[in-house]
């Protein structure tokens, strides 16, 4: 097993380059199934969620092209399977967005329960309520455990037709949004989703679609509007194909990681390609902790640094949906606050159980104590190195940017996490000084 092995201490400084977003290539790659042409996508980023996406895809039959670095080509005009492999589904949570694409695509759909990050109880009743809505059938499949325990191990969808129906989500939520986008895009007459998460990954799926001929309004707001079409085939012809090519969006995430990164260690850091309005909330909370945060809105850059001498100041955070700021920065924004003057809070409102880097945290020295529903922060004056490990994948990059900001050596175990949401992130942080390495064990 790799691990990452940080000397810290070193001021980050210089230019740094965002990659695509995970969050919407991983719903995008799925909705490729619905397309009657192939189609490129462009600033994919090299994470292992999008290679067991690719996987996926291929399993069902699609053919997949590397053209370059970040660029795919994806034909799924062959693609007649509607069954995502168990292997694959349980390695990430967004493998449920191939149940959503191949209802839509073909009126049928299985996938085991999903995998991912385990942030609390993650259940998928909204997705399961979207698809219900415009007529499918949804199986829970119950399988077995050890110990004979029942629990519900795979979804199996059916539907005659995919008719269009007003859906009102119980709970604001990206990946039954997401889902039922997917769904809705091909059924008979015009969905409404209300209630819907509003995260910028959604607008980069419903752009997407649209560009590929579909009729979705009102992303990005609590209601979206879908015009159901029999075809997603751009502007070709019936019978022709014209291959468009589509970028994914910066990722927010990756972006406010270096931010917090570039601040932690006090440095002076251009993120580049990124989306500065994207990164609002998350700016306004580290100007409030006296980091200098300057967005370059023309220039898709946002510029981060610390004045000399200034010390970091405590203040309160709390996780919302977008455009509040986000939960999964909340791990990286606690080693922020862990070095900041006075006591901080953060109420964790998404998930349930988002805090197990805390222990790890602590063990580089910071002053956390947990709450019912977040944690209390006092700062102090410095981290430093220890032996840890990435609980999940944001609880990874936690511990990476306390590493870098930390006195001595860290060393970090259970990498594969950092690596399911983080592209090339040695190389990266190397570039703007950092001294990290992947060690081979
Ligand atoms: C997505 C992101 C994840 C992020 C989260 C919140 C992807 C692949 N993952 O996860 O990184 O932390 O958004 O921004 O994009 N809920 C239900 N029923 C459901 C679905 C969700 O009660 O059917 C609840 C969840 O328990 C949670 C809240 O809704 O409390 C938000 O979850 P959701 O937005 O769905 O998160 P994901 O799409 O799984």
């Amino acid at each position: 097993m790799d691990k990452l092995v940080i000397q810290g201490g070193n001021r980050l400084t210089g230019d740094i380059y965002v990659s695509g977003a995970k969050n919407s290539v991983v719903a995008i790659l799925p909705a490729t199934l619905l397309l009657d042409v192939p189609c490129i996508i462009e600033n994919v980023p090299d994470i292992s969620d999008v290679k067991i996406c690719l996987s996926i895809l291929e399993s069902l039959g699609a053919q997949i092209d590397h053209l370059g670095e970040g660029t795919y080509k994806i034909s799924c005009e062959y693609v007649r399977d509607y069954e995502v492999p168990e292997k694959y589904a349980q390695k990430m949570r967004a493998s449920y967005y191939f149940l959503g694409a191949l209802l839509g695509r073909c009126g049928r759909a299985k996938a085991a329960m999903p995998g991912g990050c385990y942030l609390g109880e993650r259940p998928i009743d909204q997705h399961l309520l979207a698809f219900e809505a415009l007529g499918a059938d949804t199986t829970l499949i119950e399988y077995k455990n050890d110990d004979g325990v029942g629990y519900v191990g795979a979804v199996e969808l059916h539907a005659k037709e995919l008719n269009a129906n007003h859906i009102t989500l119980n709970v604001v939520s990206v990946g039954a949004t997401m889902n039922a986008i997917l769904s809705a895009v091909k059924a008979h007459g015009t969905t409404v989703i209300e209630n819907c998460a509003r995260e910028p990954h959604i607008v980069d799926l419903a752009n997407f679609l649209n560009y590929m001929g579909a009729h979705i309004s009102g992303a990005g707001t609590h209601k979206i509007t879908i015009e159901g079409v029999s075809e997603l085939r751009g502007n070709a012809a019936e019978g022709s194909v014209e291959i468009r090519s589509y970028s994914v969006v910066p990722d927010q995430i990756e972006a406010g990681t270096f931010m917090i990164a570039a601040a932690a260690t006090r440095g002076d850091v251009y993120i580049h390609g990124v989306i500065p309005h994207h990164l609002r909330d998350i700016a306004d909370r580290m100007a409030e902790c006296g980091v200098e945060v300057e967005a370059i809105e023309n220039e898709d850059i946002v510029h981060v640094y610390v004045k000399e001498g200034a010390a970091f100041q405590a203040t309160n955070v709390v996780t919302e949906p977008y455009p509040g700021f986000p939960t999964d920065m909340q791990p990286q924004m606690a080693v922020l606050l862990a070095l900041s003057e006075g006591q901080s809070n953060i109420t964790e409102s998404v998930w349930e159980d988002r805090f197990k880097y805390v222990e790890e945290l602590r063990l580089m020295g910071a002053n956390i104590d947990l709450t019912r529903d977040g944690a209390i922060i006092w700062g102090v004056n410095g981290l430093h190195g220890a032996k840890v490990k990435a609980c999940d994948l944001r609880a990874g990059a936690a511990v990476v940017i306390a590493g870098l900001a930390a006195t001595g050596t860290t060393e970090i175990t259970d990498i594969h996490h950092i690596e399911r949401g983080y592209s090339h992130i040695v190389e990266k942080l190397r570039g703007i000084g950092a001294d990290i390495q992947r060690v081979s064990e």
